[in-house]
């Protein structure tokens, strides 16, 4: 397969892949994040790739960067190629995310060879029921999102404004309850493990394992898995069949780790919300507010879930989806050895404006059909792959989207209003937006 050049090399490692790395992969580094948004970089990193597809055409670029073999493909077929060629021979096992992922999760799914894999994610499947929009235990996951949310709003209210930290704690006491239990609400400690875990998991192998917190924080959630508070993951973790192999706790550490882009893409979508009061109208006018009450019947809210998938598309928070060839693989111009990586750059796709005229637009009507309800086939004809795609994609997505929006209806019922407007409805959505500088005013 033809190489690009070194220069093209050199554009992909500072354009694309260096300002990913730095941002932090498994978790964002604030100040970062807000410099990589100053100077424009996610838009850089579009129009970079953007660039590679002009000098090369349809094909899929090859690139050494570093030592290793990139392909990067830049047409819809070969995305959806590579990730419906999973595990073999695109494997979404990739060094990169064994060396980051096995600080916290040695055995999750994400980084398991085929064999383990074809244990573990029937598994993971089975407790988040993939698939499905609502989650059988959607009414207390609901009711546990809703009664935080209240006690979100009368913060915000008292302290004059809806911040990120405010919002982030609020997010991390829901998902405990959520994926641990009740009982786990206020534990911090387990959440705190984790994050100390993933800034190490930041550095991929270049760190190396804090064993001590691995297992004192494995040992955690192993305890709410016994513990199976009912209403919890926790609770079906430990319900469900599991095959020799599958290490059922832990699969958890990937949905906890996981829930915290959740609550990036609650913030940007607040933001989005804030500047598309017709869109905030509808969403109200959508269902009833969230009840406290976990008995009672949950919404399915088609449009705020799309406005959700359209925050993820717009500013998408697993922006390289990698893989790992583990065969030879024939492409249209030659063929690559095992061991190549692929680079599916999602920002590329979700934001060519020359193949979807909303690129940079709220386009809740991408992942609607016809008549307002959900399409389960998510804009099939244009790689929108925020939760991935194929047999490695995301199986948390139902319930993302669930809790997601429930917040957003639970916050939505009172109108904010941005300190310092970052979006405007009349103007291209910004490349980059900041979910750590939230600041929104009460009405
Ligand atoms: C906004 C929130 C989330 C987004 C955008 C997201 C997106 C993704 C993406 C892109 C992948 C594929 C990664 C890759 O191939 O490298 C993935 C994998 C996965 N996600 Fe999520 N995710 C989210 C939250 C969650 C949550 C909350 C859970 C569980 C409750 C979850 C469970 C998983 C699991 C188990 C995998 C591994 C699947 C496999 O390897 O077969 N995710 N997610």
């Amino acid at each position: 397969m033809p190489t690009a050049s070194l220069a093209d090399a050199a554009r992909l490692l500072t354009g694309v892949l260096l300002p990913v790395a730095a941002q932090g992969a498994v978790v964002r580094r604030p100040r970062v994040v807000a410099a990589v948004g100053r100077l424009d970089l996610d838009a850089r990193a579009v129009a970079a790739v953007r660039r590679l597809r002009e000098r090369h055409g349809p094909d899929p670029v090859h690139v050494r960067v570093l030592g290793r073999s990139f392909v990067v493909p830049v047409e819809p077929d070969d995305v959806r190629r590579v990730l419906d060629g999973a595990p073999e021979p695109f494997s979404p096992a990739s060094p990169e995310k064994r060396g980051a992922l096995a600080h916290f999760q040695p055995r999750g799914v994400l980084i398991s060879p085929p064999a383990a894999r074809a244990e573990r994610r029937p598994f993971n499947e089975s407790v988040l029921d993939a698939g499905q929009p609502l989650h059988h235990l959607a009414g207390p996951f609901a009711a546990a999102v809703a009664q935080e949310a209240r006690l979100l709003t009368e913060q915000a209210r008292a302290e004059g404004a809806l911040t990120w930290p405010l919002l982030s704690r609020a997010w991390w006491r829901t998902v405990r309850r959520v994926v641990l239990g009740e009982s786990a609400r206020d534990d911090e400690q387990v959440t705190d493990d984790l994050l100390a875990l993933r800034r190490r998991a930041n550095w991929s192998g270049l760190a190396p394992v804090d064993r001590r917190t691995r297992a004192r924080f494995l040992g955690r959630v192993r305890h709410y898995v016994e513990a199976a508070e009912p209403g919890s993951l926790a609770a079906l973790v430990a319900s469900t069949p599991a095959r020799p192999g599958v290490a059922p706790h832990e699969q958890v550490p990937q949905w906890l780790f996981a829930f915290d882009a959740a609550a990036w893409a609650s913030s940007r979508a607040l933001e989005l919300l804030a500047a598309h009061p017709d869109v905030a109208r509808r969403v109200r006018e959508e269902a009833p507010a969230p009840s406290a009450d976990p008995a009672a019947p949950v919404a399915r809210r088609p449009l705020l879930r799309a406005v959700v998938l359209e925050s993820l598309r717009l500013w998408p928070t697993t922006p390289a989806v990698l893989r790992q060839t583990t065969a030879t693989t024939t492409w249209r111009t030659g063929q690559l050895p095992a061991g190549a990586g692929v680079l599916v750059f999602a920002p590329f796709f979700h934001r060519d404006e020359s193949r979807l005229p909303q690129a940079h637009r709220l386009a809740p009507e991408l992942w609607l059909d016809g008549s307002g309800q959900e399409d389960p086939r998510g804009a099939v004809d244009w790689p929108l792959v925020p939760f991935s795609a194929g047999p490695g994609m995301c199986p948390g997505r139902g319930v993302v989207l669930l809790t997601t929006s429930t917040l957003l209806a639970a916050l939505a019922q009172e109108a904010w209003r941005p300190v310092a407007p970052r979006l405007r409805a009349d103007r291209p959505l910004p490349g980059s937006l900041d979910p750590f500088a939230l600041r929104l005013l009460p009405a």
